[in-house]
């Protein structure tokens, strides 16, 4: 960078970015203790009808500032988060005259982009702004009397932006690595993000592309084959842990990166063949100092345009982590701070939620969603299901969900999911039906009036399923009246869903229009008082900050996938995909081997422990207890666990991790928003009002008899911890030191653990190690109790694809 670049410097003063303008281009570099971690990058991006926003500017201005709050989260990893950061504002203009525009306005007006960054401890952000007009008067006039006056003297001194509405073709920005770090990455796609990681040096992902490309979900888009998706964690080999993501992606296209294949141009080998945008020319857009340079690659819409733009406005904030420890990436909170703060007034409505549901049995095979085979054709409103034959394998009927009801209850559960509830399963995949749902109508042997009534009786919420197959048009349609319908019988959460190809056609799942309709689901569900869980929709980005009633996404290879998972995935989620917010992975499969349930299934790589220690390594408000209830039944001791864990801690501790292979994790829960659920949240539609979930007993261990839970918990709630570890194919042994207990407190610890000859690893498993001896045997626990205090070790034994859980409670 030049001598005289701009240099902004974080709180710790480790971090130091760097911004200059070159030749009237744009560049941002950023250095640890003078080590370059970013080397200089271009920013920028070229517009439909006019030249490009990366030359010809010049820097009119500078602001430097630093902020400091904290604030709490209405859920979270942890009660309160520091927001500390330095920012440096830069105004730069292209004159008027220097550049052209097909409607001429830039021979009248100046070019105006505004680039904010956020220097943190733990990393930056920065985005582009675009203010309608500037101030170039500084006539600011205090005087409130003088109102009128100054408003009108404030227009006279003030520069209209040539730019108004405008069409993004690419964006320019760069990340020029400062090496050919490791990195965990899953191949760029425009319609899932389904997909298993490869760990690989930065150089190697050309070659390896194509295989990763291979196992994800459906549909599949790709647009480069060097293309990867955020959050991408990398490690250097010095060891420090950097993560390329985006915070705050709203009424924008999702932004994946390209490596600039030596030297070469992303569009080069594109296989996009959507993309109308010209090929950009490497000799003016890229820097190229590294050769490993990644370029923003943004989602195009159906027309080939990546963000169709109205000043006043700003794009996401492009997030570059900088960690010393892998622990400390999963303690950063930089994507939730640079979100804006929460926009909901009243939030009493939302809360953790543990769930089960009428659900794997569809996904394992042992049941259906559809009610009968008679129709391989459904046309909503024409096709009789009244008389239609049931095929005797629908999962989501009165029986069963009522038999799934008094499971959870008597566990302690706050809500049930039923998929398959709903007319039209019979057609809906894969057709690309625009009418395939109406969200309203259930099947006939769904009685949804009375399985509601029955649920709330027992303190079950039951949790409303919205697969839009993807056809979103179909979903805006009847959106207002399926919340309704919800608000009508007392569901407080939905559970959206967009399998298969867009619709409108021609969009994939990441372009601006459908962010916006994810976004716009969000939004008229809070008018309703519905938190919502989507899956296969776009990757999050920290918006559940701003929207907390966006209590969970998939947007990740989840269970559902089951052995073509690999070993250590769920070690690599939480560095990834749940920066953005929190993940509806589906845990606590006890019966992984899939062949039990259907012949063609196969063995899923995890023991029971394993999944055990999901639910605390794996943050999230909704968490699930994906099995069946007979699949527990047998191992009632270990299940105790997932009854007892909390979802909603006040201090989380990251033990120890490394992406790929281990990660373990210390929680202690949030005692305010225990049994939220069982407070009544709204007036049933029954009327009835206070239903019990029991969460506080079970997280406390308070007594059956002891009738109301939350007042007990208050009066005399025992300390509580959670500990919990994962693995990927190696057996593993950790030493878990208990120094965040409170000192002089004795408490009893319940230990969850691998037995010697348990192993998740199948015996024909390509992961297997070659001297393992070890069967699968993904059932073999112990359950051992200790006393222990603030000076204790634990010391604990995990098995291939094992884990391990332990609950910490004062005596
Ligand atoms: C895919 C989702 O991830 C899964 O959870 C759901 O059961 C099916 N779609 C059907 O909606
Ligand atoms: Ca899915």
């Amino acid at each position: 960078m030049p001598a005289d670049a701009l240099t902004l410097e974080s709180p710790d003063g480790q971090l130091q970015l760097k911004f200059a303008v070159v030749d009237g281009k744009p560049q941002y570099a950023l250095d640890r203790n003078g080590k370059p971690v970013v080397l200089p990058s271009k920013m920028g991006f070229t517009l439909e009808w006019r030249d490009d926003l990366a030359h010809a500017f010049v820097l009119k201005d500078r602001q430097f500032s630093t902020f400091d709050e904290t604030w709490e989260p209405v859920w979270g990893e942890e009660a309160r988060i520091r927001n500390y950061y330095n920012e440096l504002l830069v105004t730069l203009e292209q004159p008027v005259g220097s550049v052209e525009s097909m409607d001429h306005s830039t021979e009248k007006r100046p070019t105006i982009m505004q680039i904010r960054f956020r220097l943190y401890d733990d990393g930056l952000g920065f985005r582009y702004e675009f203010p309608d007009k500037i101030d170039n008067g500084k006539l600011k006039m205090e005087n409130s009397a003088n109102a009128d006056h100054n408003s009108q003297l404030s227009i006279l001194h003030s520069q209209f932006n040539a730019l108004v509405c405008f069409w993004i073709k690419e964006e320019l920005t760069e990340f020029a690595m400062a090496g050919d770090h490791t990195a965990w990455w899953i191949p760029g796609d425009l319609d899932t993000q389904e997909y298993n990681y490869t760990e690989s040096r930065l150089s190697e992902i050309p070659a390896l592309w194509e295989a990763g490309h291979k196992d994800g979900g459906w549909p599949w888009t790709a647009f480069s084959k060097t293309g990867v998706q955020t959050a991408l964690q990398m490690r250097t080999d010095d060891g420090l842990f950097l993560n390329i993501h985006e915070a705050a992606t709203l009424d924008f296209p999702t932004m994946h990166l390209d490596l600039i294949d030596n030297g070469k141009l992303i569009m080069d080998n594109s296989t996009d063949a959507n993309n109308t945008s010209s090929t950009p020319d490497n000799s003016q857009f890229s820097i190229l100092n590294s050769p490993f340079t990644f370029r923003a690659w943004l989602c195009p819409d159906a027309t080939g345009y990546k963000g169709r733009i109205q000043a006043p406005c700003v794009t996401p904030w492009r997030t570059i982590m900088v960690c010393e420890k892998a622990t400390d990436v999963l303690a950063s909170r930089l994507i939730l701070n640079l979100n804006d703060p929460c926009v909901l007034e009243d939030v009493s409505w939302i809360h953790p939620v543990k769930y089960m549901g009428v659900w794997w049995e569809m996904i394992s095979g042992k049941s259906t969603w559809n009610y009968t085979n008679d129709f391989p054709s459904v046309k909503l409103g024409q096709t009789d299901y009244v008389h239609a034959t049931p095929n005797g394998t629908h999962g989501a009927n009165n029986a069963n969900v009522r038999r799934y009801i008094d499971f959870a209850a008597a566990n302690g559960f706050d809500g049930l999911l039923i998929e398959g509830w709903n007319i039209g399963w019979e057609d809906w995949y894969g057709k690309q039906k625009e009418f395939v749902f109406d969200f309203l109508t259930p099947y006939p042997d769904f009685d949804l009036p009375a399985l509601n009534k029955y649920a709330h009786e027992k303190g079950i919420r039951l949790i409303m399923h919205h697969e839009s197959s993807a056809s979103t048009v179909n979903y805006e349609r009847w959106m207002e009246q399926a919340y309704t319908l919800m608000n009508q019988y007392g569901y407080d959460a939905v559970k959206g869903g967009y399998v298969g190809t867009i619709i409108p056609f021609g969009e994939g799942h990441y372009s601006q229009p459908i962010n916006n309709h994810y976004h716009y689901a969000i939004v008229e569900a809070a008018k309703h008082h519905i938190m919502v869980n989507s899956h296969e929709a776009v990757r999050p980005t920290g918006l559940c900050r701003t929207w907390p009633n966006m209590i969970g996404n998939e947007s990740a290879m989840g269970t559902e996938f089951r052995e073509r998972i690999k070993p250590g995935h769920t070690t690599i989620l939480p560095f990834t995909r749940l920066q953005g917010g929190p993940m509806d992975y589906t845990p606590g499969i006890f019966e992984p081997d899939m062949g039990k349930i259907v012949t063609w299934g196969k063995k899923m790589h995890h023991t029971i422990c394993n999944q055990l220690g999901l639910y605390v390594t794996f943050y999230s408000p909704l968490q699930m207890a994906a099995d069946f209830p007979e699949h527990y039944e047998p191992y009632m001791d270990a299940f105790q666990f997932i009854k007892d864990v909390a979802v909603d801690w006040d201090t989380s501790v990251y033990l120890m991790a490394e992406p790929g292979d281990y990660i373990v994790t210390a929680r202690h829960p949030k005692i305010s928003s225990l049994n939220k659920a069982a407070e009544g949240v709204g007036t049933l539609a029954d009327g009835k009002k206070g239903v019990i979930s029991n969460a506080t007993r079970f997280v406390y261990a308070i007594p059956d008899t002891v009738e109301t839970c939350h007042g007990a918990s208050l009066q005399n709630p025992h300390d509580v911890w959670y500990v919990g570890g994962i693995t990927d194919e190696n057996a593993r042994e950790v030493t878990v030191k208990l120094d965040f207990l409170k000192p002089g407190v004795k408490y009893e610890a319940t230990i969850y653990a691998d037995a010697k000859d348990a192993s998740g690893l199948p015996d024909n498993s390509e992961f297997r190690i070659q001297n393992s001896e070890l069967k699968y045997n993904p059932y073999a626990y112990t359950i051992t109790k200790k006393v222990v205090s603030s000076k204790s070790e634990l010391k604990l034994r995990m098995a291939p694809c094992g884990g391990f859980a332990v609950s910490i409670r004062s005596l």
